[in-house]
Formats: structure tokens, sequence, C-alpha cells
């Protein structure tokens, strides 16, 4: 049990407006830090109002990229409780990040008893009008004044949040993917199932790629071959193929997504036919020829569902779907933010007041 310090505010900032919510450019008013040593472990929890930190230039953060970071949301319930979606899985999370990366453990406990005391503190901050969220940001940094290669000694743990609305302008209606065939986003025994900032930071290339040419992000395909399906965008994917659902199996270069072990576990619950398996972007481009290939889209935290309606690999389009909302992702979408927002009874146990 951490003994947090609490120092509240005296300059309390004005909140958005929730039809001016975007994605992740507003942040509430206070910040969770604790810092680790070694001869100390994690120590110092407090909560401070939201302000800049000082580091040394020479930390190692800022030259070897020594950092993780896990995205997750607090919704303000029907009933006016505060819910977390699954927090215990992005705290199971962190901690494989952490040993990929060679950033000591986090206690678990203390990590949902750093996050629940910020979202309780900012609560005043959590949104509530339809597609709307508090987003909660917990982080890494290694911080030793150090220009070698190795793991820091010291470190800071974060927690800081933001009010937000949806992720893509878009929101839930369908965006349209590039299929990125030059660059990829991970390899085998890489760290493409880590959370941590690199993976982004080599990712953006492509992505301003697909924008220049029109396209809301890319679908990547495997390191190796090029041709098997791996995530779209920040998101993982799901593809509807004759009435079967297909995403990407996790083989160590692909996120194990909360949502979508949620979407999983909620298609098993509804009797639907649900596969993890690998699948090459000839056999989507197959299917859809055949008439089969129903539906598309993308799971994530910060989007929940992001339908597909476009696709084009290497300069062959296709359309999925009419470029609507299909019903899976819909009814997808409907149940997995009545869940968060305590709308939908929760038969699951993943809610976390
Ligand atoms: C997601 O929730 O989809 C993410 O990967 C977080 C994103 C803002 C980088």
């Amino acid at each position: 049990m951490l003994n947090i310090q609490i120092e509240k505010t005296n300059q309390p900032k004005q909140k958005p407006e929730p039809e001016e919510l975007v994605f992740g450019a507003v942040f509430t008013d206070h910040m969770f830090v604790m810092d680790y040593e070694i001869s100390q472990g994690w120590h110092n929890p407090k909560i401070v109002p939201y302000q800049p930190i000082t580091l040394e230039p020479s930390a190692m953060v800022f030259h070897y990229g020594q950092e993780m970071f896990e995205g997750m949301k607090a919704y303000k319930g029907v009933d006016g409780r505060v819910l977390l979606f699954r927090p215990e899985k992005n705290i199971e999370r962190t901690n494989k990040t952490n040993d990929r990366i060679c950033i000591p453990q986090i206690d678990e406990d203390d990590m949902l008893q750093a996050i629940k005391a910020l979202v309780d503190i900012d609560k005043d901050w959590i949104p509530n009008a339809g597609g709307t969220a508090l987003y909660i940001r917990p982080f890494i940094i290694a911080t030793d004044p150090y220009l070698g290669v190795r793991p820091s000694n010291t470190y800071k743990f974060m927690v800081i949040a933001c009010p937000v609305g949806a992720y893509y302008k878009e929101g839930i209606n369908p965006v349209k993917i590039w299929v990125e065939t030059e660059y990829v986003r991970a390899v085998p025994g890489g760290v493409g199932e880590a959370k941590t900032g690199g993976n982004y930071a080599a990712s953006i290339k492509a992505q301003m790629k697909a924008k220049e040419r029109g396209y809301t992000q890319v679908l990547w395909l495997d390191g190796v071959e090029r041709k098997y399906v791996e995530e779209v965008g920040t998101m993982n994917v799901f593809f509807k193929i004759n009435g079967e659902i297909i995403t990407p199996e996790l083989t160590g270069s692909i996120l194990a997504g909360v949502t979508r072990n949620s979407v999983i576990e909620l298609l098993n619950a509804w009797g639907e036919r649900v596969v993890e398996r690998r699948i090459t972007i000839d056999e989507i481009y197959e299917a859809h020829k055949a008439g089969i290939l129903e539906e598309v889209f993308g799971t994530g935290t910060a989007a929940v569902i992001s339908p597909v309606g476009e696709l084009n690999y290497r300069g062959d389009m296709i359309t999925i779907n009419n470029n609507e909302i299909g019903a899976l992702s819909q009814k997808i979408y409907d149940t997995i933010t009545g869940l968060q927002t305590g709308a939908i009874k929760d038969e699951f146990g993943w809610t976390v007041e």
C-alpha cells in the first residue's frame, strides 16, 4: 500500500467543452509521480499539480528510449459511478513491457492504487458525453544522467490523464487504410509486443506516407515475409470472412491489446466463430474477390472500434461493406462502450469502480 503525498492545485484549469474534445491535447489538474532507485525500490509516491518536470539533458530516456507507457480509460458511469475498464490487464502488460526493456517491475496493487488516486482527485474531469472518456496514460522513463548503453538505475513512474473525444476524426466511421509494403512495425524477437515509445516513433514515417496519399493509417505486414497482416495503425485488426472472425495470433511482434482480448471474449460469449491465426493480405484480397470479406475493423483503447472502409494494397483498391459501419463492428462498439460506462450490466467482471 502506497502512502501517497497529495498536493492539490490552487489554480484549477478551465475544463474543455465536451464537443471540443479531441484526443490527448488537454491534461487534468494533477499528475502522479513516483521514483525508483536501486537502494530504495519504487518510493516517494505523490500527486502534485500537473506541471513540467526537470531532467538532466543526459537522462537516458532521451538517448536510448528506455521508456514504457500504457493507455486506459475511466468513464463516468450512467449512475455517476467512476469506472475503469480491465485495469489489471494494463498493469500486467506494464510488467511484461518492463521485463522486455529492463525496467524494474512495479507492484500491481501499487500501480492500481496510483491510477485510482489520480482519477479520484481529477474525477470532475471525466466527461460523460457519448464517445468521451478520461484517457489515462501511465508511463515510466529512465532518468540516469549517463550516456553508456545499459539499463538505467533510476526511473520515474508517472500517470497523467486527459479528457478525450474520438481518436480518429472519423469517430466510428470507416477509415481508409494503406497497406504498407516498404516499412514494417516490428520483427520477431524485437519489441513489437512491448508498449514502448520506440515502436510508435518507428511507425510515424509510414503513417505520414499513408496521409500524403489520402489514407488515415497503415495496415502493417510482418517484417520477414511481408505477407502476413499484423496490426492496423496503432490498433489490432479483425477480419470477418464468410461468417468467421479472424485476428492475427500473437506471435511476439503484435501488441496484446486489451480491447483485442475483450472483443475475442465477447465474440466467444455470443457464440460467434472467432479464430486467432496468421492471415495473409492475399487471403483478404481473395476473400474480397469471392464476395465473402464482410467486415474489417481495428480495436484499441483509444478508438475502441475503428471500421476499415477501404484498403489499398500495391495500388489495388478495395471497398469493404460499401464503406459503411458493419453490423458486427457496431454491435461490438455499442457493447464495449456500454460495458465501460455501466449502461450494460457487466457480466464479465471487467469494470472496476
Ligand atoms: C490505442 O489505444 O489504440 C493505442 O495504441 C494508444 C495510442 C494513443 C498510441
